[in-house]
């Protein structure tokens, strides 16, 4: 990997400085976002605005999901962009992995691309974000430019500087960050999303609320990554049973995609802690869906967390005992406790399994989930011996 690379803090640390530098801002510019119920219309005049402002140049590599070729948007989008007259290429994958994160780079460099478009979930924008920053690392000048357009509700991965790669062979997930990864612009389009199968985003949309509250308590929150944390989170909870329940609803799907949308803005920002942690090698051994494995650990997390004891965050016990309370409030409830229930609720509308019916050895995940930095972000301590007792605790409780 050419780019530069460091953790999320370092990658918005370096962006302040390049932007004090350049303009004498202090604020970094983010990913531009088009968002709302029809925005894919505007990806064509996005482009063309891209090209003329010398943030990128023609032609456009537009990248789509291996599974995308029966799927009503990919043809929306062919129709949006075929002015454009772009080389297309699919992700192999369902999780971007070092060949076909290379295939992508292959066929970057093969067209020249100046813009890559990607469409599709979160791993096929993982994939085209670290595809991108390694075309950029390639080039002496002339990084080509990134526009995401999502199709899953929840992951934010369309702003976020980050981006996963995963190795089955080594049962391990590598966490790549840099400024070229960060996408330069969004294009978030609720009616993308109307034909996702339900249990896929349900679990997508368990995402953008973890996320949101991993944001939110996280040691290295912002009052903005706290604000856009629990944001997302209280709009998950208000818009969640409708946006499953009835793929046509517009209403309800917006909130979600916009719930996401901040939950990434959120993470850019403050990481996500312990059930990230915990999700990375449950997916690598169970299979389970990100959000949905994500989803499992949080009622019990987030009672851990709303006790006193071991404060891992300078702002002390206090600062952690008042994010929790407006978490609590984020989502409807008055108890840690209460958590739980409005977390199954979630999953039995989607089909996902509950907690207690995943197999796996608790040891094993605990022992993998110890080796991820961000369990550092927890606000309370969580070794790994605490969180193998609290795996183990799922049955009993
Ligand atoms: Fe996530």
């Amino acid at each position: 990997m050419g780019a530069a690379l460091g953790s999320p803090a370092q990658v918005e640390r370096q962006a302040r400085r390049e932007a004090h530098a350049e303009n004498g801002s202090r604020t970094v510019p983010g990913t531009r976002v088009v968002f709302g119920p029809g925005a894919t219309a505007a990806l064509p005049e996005l482009v063309r605005e891209l090209v003329a402002a010398g943030r990128a140049t023609m032609p456009v590599l537009l990248v789509f999901g291996a599974t995308s070729a029966s799927r009503p948007w990919r043809r929306r989008v062919t129709r949006e962009l075929d002015g454009l007259r772009p080389d297309v290429v699919e992700h192999a994958r369902r999780y971007p992995t070092e060949e076909s994160v290379g295939a992508l780079v292959d066929a970057g460099r093969a067209c020249g691309a100046g813009i890559v478009v990607a469409v599709g979930g979160g791993s096929v924008l993982d994939a085209a974000k670290i595809a991108r920053a390694r075309l950029a690392a390639e080039r002496a000048e002339g990084a080509p430019a990134l526009v995401t357009v999502p199709t899953t509700p929840g992951t934010g991965a369309e702003v976020t500087p980050f981006a996963t790669v995963w190795d089955f062979e080594r049962s391990k997930k590598e966490s790549v960050a840099s400024l070229e990864v960060r996408p330069t612009a969004a294009v978030v389009d609720p009616e993308l999303t109307a034909t996702m199968d339900r249990r896929e985003y349900g679990s997508s949309a368990l995402d953008a609320l973890v996320q949101g509250v991993e944001a939110a308590w996280s040691t290295r929150s912002t009052a903005e990554s706290i604000a856009l944390g629990l944001t997302a989170a209280g709009l998950v909870r208000e818009a969640y049973e409708a946006a499953v329940q009835e793929p046509e609803n517009l209403g309800a799907c917006t909130a979600i995609s916009l719930a996401g949308l901040h939950s990434g803005r959120a993470i850019a920002i403050s990481q996500t802690t312990a059930c990230h942690a915990i999700s990375y090698p449950l997916t690598l051994m169970t299979g389970l869906r990100h959000g949905h494995a994500c989803s499992l650990p949080l009622g019990q997390v987030l009672a851990y967390n709303a006790r006193a004891g071991d404060c891992m965050d300078a702002r002390g016990p206090e600062h952690v005992r008042g994010v929790v309370r407006r978490i609590l409030r984020a989502l409807g409830v008055c108890e840690p406790r209460e958590v739980e229930a409005v977390l199954e609720r979630f999953r039995r509308l989607a089909g996902l399994e509950e907690w207690s019916e995943v197999e796996f050895d608790a040891a094993s995940v605990a022992a993998q989930a110890a080796t991820y930095g961000r369990l550092s972000n927890n606000p309370r301590r969580l070794s790994r011996e605490r969180l193998q007792t609290l795996l183990e605790d799922r049955r009993t409780r």
